[in-house]
């Protein structure tokens, strides 16, 4: 009579865990594949823009509706929006209808704070130590140590707004954009 080591098992063993694998695999490649347009559905788009640009969004999340927007706004304003990345990024409202071709990183250079726009002064005036930026948000008094950062801002034809990163000369100090 033969007998069967161990050793005959494993081989066995070994194959039919691999079709085991092989089969749960297949039926999951299936399933995710059906799947797909479901999960895809409920997955909502992630810049809610084109390429590298996002859609800027208001406090709520919605997207701004620059018509709208314009109308509830006046020249000289700096509005907040959520922009790059989801940093805080002000919108500027240049003349009558009109938004400005570039939006200003709200986070301050020095140690990160949110900087607020002091109508009054007509500056950005951080609270945590005081640094202060002219309207364009270059910087005018430290501790900080740069101007905000830029970011290009564009109406598009559905009427929102499309941040994207600025990469060009900063307009404020001719020089290459330090946060590019
Ligand atoms: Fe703005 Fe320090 S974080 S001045």
């Amino acid at each position: 009579m033969t007998q069967l080591s161990s050793s005959d098992y494993v081989p066995d063993m070994g194959r039919r865990q691999f079709m085991n694998l092989l089969t749960f695999g297949t039926i999951t490649g299936v399933a995710l594949g059906a799947l797909y347009p479901v999960i895809k559905y409920f997955i909502p788009p992630s810049s809610g823009g084109s390429g590298n640009g996002v859609t800027a969004k208001d406090a709520l999340g919605d997207d701004v509706i620059v018509s709208e927007f314009l109308a509830t706004h006046n020249p000289g304003d700096r509005v907040l929006a959520q922009g790059l990345k989801g940093d805080p990024t002000y919108i500027v409202v240049e003349g009558e209808g009109a938004i400005a071709n570039y939006g200003i990183n709200a986070v301050c250079t020095h140690l990160g704070c949110v900087v607020p726009w002091n109508a009054n002064k007509e500056k950005f005036i951080c609270p945590c130590h005081g640094s202060q930026y002219d309207p364009t948000g270059k910087v005018v008094r430290g501790p900080a140590p740069l101007s905000l950062a830029l970011v290009n801002s564009t109406v598009t034809e559905s009427d929102k707004l499309l941040f994207t990163p600025w990469t060009v000369t900063d307009f404020r100090t001719n020089e290459d954009p330090w946060w590019a």
